[in-house]
C-alpha cells in the first residue's frame, strides 16, 4: 500500500499518545504487580527497570524504525527488507493474536468490576477474604466472564473498523492524564495506610537472594509485554506515524510513561497489600483482591472504584486495539481483504480463543498443557518465549541486516546522527542480543 493511502496519526503528540495507549494497560496495573509480588518485590523491580533501559528502549526504537522505513505491517515490513526474515513478522502476528485472546479475558474482568463498582456492591465490606472468594467465584463462572470478554472483543472490533485515526487517537488522548492523576492520589493514600511502610519496603528494597534464572526471564518478558515490543505492534503503529515524528523522542516518552505507570501501580498495590494482610504472592488475583479493599477504606468508595475501573477498562481497550490492529493490518494488507473482513476474522478467532481461555479457569480447569491451564499457557508462551525470541531476532535484524543508512535516516531525518548514536547502535548490535541469548540459555539449563 502506498504511503499516501495509509492512515496517519495527527502528528507528534498523537504518536506518543497512541503508542503509550498500546503500552500502558493491564500489563502495568495487573501483570506487573502480581509478578513483582510473586518474585521478590524490590529485586524484581530492579531487574525489570534494567531490562526496560538496556533492552526495551533500544528495541522500541528498532521497531519504530522498521515501521517508518517500510510503512507496512509486521510481516510486510520484514519482507520488504529481507524476505527470509519475514518469519519474525509471522511470529509477531501469532503473538499478537495469542496475547489478545487472554488479554480480552482479563479486560473482561475489569469491565465486570467496573459494573459492580457502579452498582456499589463491590466494596461493601473490608474483609480481604471476601474479595478473594468473590474473585474466584466470578472468574470460575461458566458464563459471566465469557460474556464480558466477548463484549470487550466487540468493542475493540467496532473501534478498529471505525478506522485507525479517529478511534484510537481519541480514546488515548483523554485517558492518559486522568489515569496518571488517579494513580498518584491512590499511591499517596496507600503509602499513608497503617502498615503501608512495610509494603513500600517490600516493593522498593531489593533482596537479591530471591533471584533465579527464571525470575530474570519473567522480568524481561514482563518488560516486553508492558512496552508492547517483541511482536511487531510498534512496527505497525510506527507505519502510521507522520513523517516528521521523532522516533527517538517518542520511544523515550513512551518508555518513561509506561515505566512510571507500572511503578505507580506498585506503589498503590503493595502498601495496601501489607496493610490489609493480603498475600503478595497471590498471583493473577492480587490486584482484583487488593483494589476493592483499598477502595473500601476510602470515603466515597463507590466513586473511586468506578473511576479507577473505568480507567482500567479504557487502558485495556487502547491495548486490545493495538493488538487487534497488528493482526488486522496484516490480514488486510497481506491477504488483500477489506479492512472490515480482516477485522472480522481477527475478532472471530481471538474471541473464540478468549472463550476457551476464560473457561480454562473454571469448568475446564482440569484440562492442562504442561501443567498449566490454557489461559496460563497462552500467557507463558507469549511473554516468556515468543516475545523474548521476537525481541532477540529483531535486534539481530536491525543491528546486522537492516541497511545502516536507512536506519539512520529514520532516526535522524536531518542527516546528523546524535551523540547517543554509537552507544545505541552498540546496544542493538551486541548488548541486547547477548543478554537475551544468555537469559535463554540460562533458563534452558545450558549454562
Ligand atoms: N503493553 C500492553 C499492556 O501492558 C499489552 C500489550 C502487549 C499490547 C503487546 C500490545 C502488544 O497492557
Amino acid at each position: 500500500m502506498s504511503e499516501e493511502k495509509r492512515a496517519t496519526f495527527g502528528g507528534r503528540i498523537s504518536a506518543v499518545l497512541v503508542a503509550a495507549g498500546s503500552a500502558v494497560g493491564l500489563g502495568n496495573i495487573w501483570r506487573f504487580p502480581y509478578l513483582a509480588g510473586e518474585n521478590g518485590g524490590g529485586a524484581f523491580l530492579v531487574i525489570y527497570l534494567a531490562a526496560v533501559l538496556l533492552i526495551g528502549f533500544p528495541l522500541m526504537i528498532s521497531e519504530f524504525s522498521l515501521g517508518t522505513a517500510t510503512r507496512h505491517n509486521a510481516v510486510g515490513a520484514f519482507r520488504a527488507l529481507n524476505r527470509r526474515w519475514s518469519v519474525v513478522g509471522y511470529m509477531g502476528i501469532l503473538s499478537s493474536a495469542l496475547i489478545l485472546s487472554f488479554y480480552l479475558v482479563v479486560a473482561g474482568w475489569t469491565a465486570e468490576y467496573m459494573v459492580h463498582s457502579v452498582t456499589s456492591d463491590l466494596v461493601s465490606n473490608t474483609d480481604p477474604a471476601s474479595y478473594v472468594a468473590a474473585f474466584e467465584s466470578f472468574v470460575g463462572h461458566p458464563l459471566k466472564p465469557v460474556i464480558y470478554a466477548l463484549i470487550f472483543a466487540v468493542a475493540t472490533h467496532l473501534i478498529i473498523v471505525l478506522g485507525v485515526q479517529r478511534g484510537i487517537e481519541r480514546a488515548s488522548k483523554v485517558m492518559m492524564p486522568v489515569l496518571l492523576l488517579v494513580l498518584l492520589v491512590l499511591a499517596v493514600n496507600s503509602v499513608l495506610m497503617p502498615g503501608g511502610m512495610e509494603g513500600l519496603k517490600f516493593f522498593l528494597k531489593p533482596d537479591f537472594s530471591k533471584i533465579t534464572a527464571e525470575t530474570i526471564l519473567l522480568a524481561v518478558g514482563q518488560a516486553f509485554f508492558s512496552l508492547s515490543i517483541g511482536l511487531g505492534t510498534m512496527i505497525t503503529y510506527a507505519s502510521y506515524f507522520k513523517s516528521d515524528t521523532s522516533i527517538k523522542q517518542t520511544a523515550m516518552q513512551v518508555t518513561l510513561l509506561d515505566t512510571f505507570v507500572a511503578v505507580m501501580a506498585g506503589l498503590v498495590i503493595f502498601p495496601a497489600v501489607f496493610s490489609a494482610g493480603i498475600e503478595p504472592g497471590s498471583g493473577p488475583s492480587l490486584v482484583f483482591i487488593t483494589l476493592p479493599s483499598i477502595f473500601s477504606t476510602l470515603p466515597m468508595s463507590g466513586f473511586w472504584s468506578t473511576i479507577f475501573f473505568l480507567l482500567l477498562v479504557l487502558a485495556a481497550l487502547t491495548s486490545t486495539i493495538s493488538l487487534h490492529e497488528s493482526v488486522t493490518a496484516y490480514v488486510e494488507e497481506e491477504w488483500k481483504l477489506s479492512r472490515t473482513k480482516a477485522a472480522r476474522l481477527t475478532t472471530l478467532l481471538t474471541g473464540a480463543l478468549a472463550v476457551v481461555a476464560s473457561l480454562s479457569l473454571g469448568i475446564w480447569k482440569e484440562y492442562t498443557i504442561c501443567g498449566m491451564t490454557f489461559f496460563d499457557s497462552l500467557d507463558y508462551l507469549t511473554a516468556n518465549i515468543l516475545l523474548p525470541l521476537g525481541a532477540f531476532l529483531t535486534c539481530l535484524f536491525v543491528g546486522w541486516k537492516f541497511d545502516r543508512t536507512l536506519f539512520e535516516r529514520q532516526l535522524y531525518p536531518n542527516g546528523i546522527p546524535g551523540r547517543e548514536y554509537p552507544l545505541l547502535r552498540f546496544m542493538i548490535r551486541y548488548i541486547c542480543p547477548i543478554i537475551l541469548f544468555v537469559i535463554f540459555s540460562d533458563n534452558l539449563g545450558l549454562i
